[in-house]
């Protein structure tokens, strides 16, 4: 009877473990198998019915059976987690005769490259680079530079304002009065950094752009170490046959001022398109500091001089690169700033 039932069990477990393929499968035949409700069970516990004597010799039948179950569960089992395992790692597998993914580089802004040329050749002649706030006091920003509040030049730097004292600064001139103020003779710096206007955006407007400020202050300071400076920052940005010309010009700050033309570095000076015939490109605003100006920031007129100037930075990238549209520099287009 049990031998009956042990050997259609066996028959059944056969069949069944052919056809399970998964781990879970072959946990619900275990359980079903061996388990505490499981068939292999429910015959331990008709153990009681078998006579005493042949009770050895079934249990032992029984173990058997158990046994051979187990075993044949784990075979089938390691067999199923080893399919399972070959198949991931035929999904997972490299194909190294793919073409490698391409890392994509960034590079500088041409303003920042411009900028750092500009950086390096001031760097060279002893300067400091140093910072000062975008949002300014109106003192600084026009008072202290000789604009007073009924002065035209407010008019022209359509301002920002952020209430009535502060606002958003539209030259980096300021940064000339921070420097006076911390009292350190010679100063040698030059100061980038972004502007503000309230200007309609057009190929040569923008309401944020940047500047260069620069300032020197020492004893003897003459328009010649301000020509001489200027003509070298030329050189080295248009190249060493770069001639400069300064033309007379009205600064508030400056006195006396001027602006600086290169000879334009496609015609050499001879008149082309690109200098709209008139051999001479103008970059920057400059001048001796206006004694007024020193003496505002505490510095005696009497015995210091100075010279400062102006050069807008995307100026500079727009030519060098010889690019015509301001736009261009500050819509991101990468196809178009990957040129540079
Ligand atoms: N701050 C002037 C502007 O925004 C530029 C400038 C001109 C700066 C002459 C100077 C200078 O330091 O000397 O138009």
């Amino acid at each position: 009877m049990i031998q009956e039932d042990l050997e259609r069990i066996r028959q059944e477990a056969k069949k069944k473990l052919e056809e399970v393929t998964t781990p879970e499968e072959i946990n619900d035949l275990r359980v079903a198998l061996l388990g505490k409700k499981g068939q292999i069970t429910a015959i331990l516990k008709g153990m009681k019915d078998v006579s005493k004597e042949d009770r050895p010799k079934v249990g032992q039948m029984v173990n058997e059976m158990r046994t051979e179950i187990e075993t044949a569960l784990t075979g089938r089992q390691e067999e199923i987690l080893a399919k399972l395992q070959e198949a991931r790692l035929g999904a997972e597998e490299i194909d190294v005769t793919l073409p490698a993914k391409k890392i994509e580089k960034g590079h500088l802004h041409p303003n920042q490259v411009a900028l750092r040329e500009i950086e390096d050749i001031f760097i060279g002649m002893g300067y400091e680079v140093v910072d000062g706030p975008e949002v300014e006091k109106d003192y600084y920003n026009f008072e202290a530079l000789n604009i007073p509040a009924n002065h035209p030049a407010k008019d022209e730097q359509d301002t920002f304002y952020l209430g009535t004292d502060m606002l958003l600064r539209t030259q980096t001139s300021g940064v000339q009065i921070h420097e006076m103020e911390r009292g350190r003779i010679p100063i040698r710096m030059i100061a980038p950094g972004r502007v503000y206007r309230a200007d309609e955006v057009d190929a040569t407007h923008s309401p944020v752009f940047h500047q260069v400020e620069g300032l020197v202050v020492d004893k003897g300071i003459t328009f010649a170490d301000l020509k001489g400076t200027l003509a070298e920052f030329a050189k080295g940005i248009f190249g060493e046959d770069t001639k400069v010309r300064f033309r007379p010009h009205h600064f508030p700050f400056t006195e006396p001022s001027a602006e600086m033309d290169i000879s334009c570095f496609k015609c050499h000076g001879k008149g082309c398109s690109f200098c709209k015939n008139e051999g001479w490109i103008e970059i920057l605003g400059c001048g001796m500091v206006h004694p007024h100006v020193l003496e505002m920031s505490h510095i005696d007129p009497d015995v210091y001089s100075g010279f400062a100037f102006g050069i807008g930075l995307e100026r500079i990238a727009l030519l060098k690169y010889e690019i015509d549209d301001m736009r261009l520099l500050y819509e991101n287009d990468i196809r178009f700033l990957k040129q540079f």
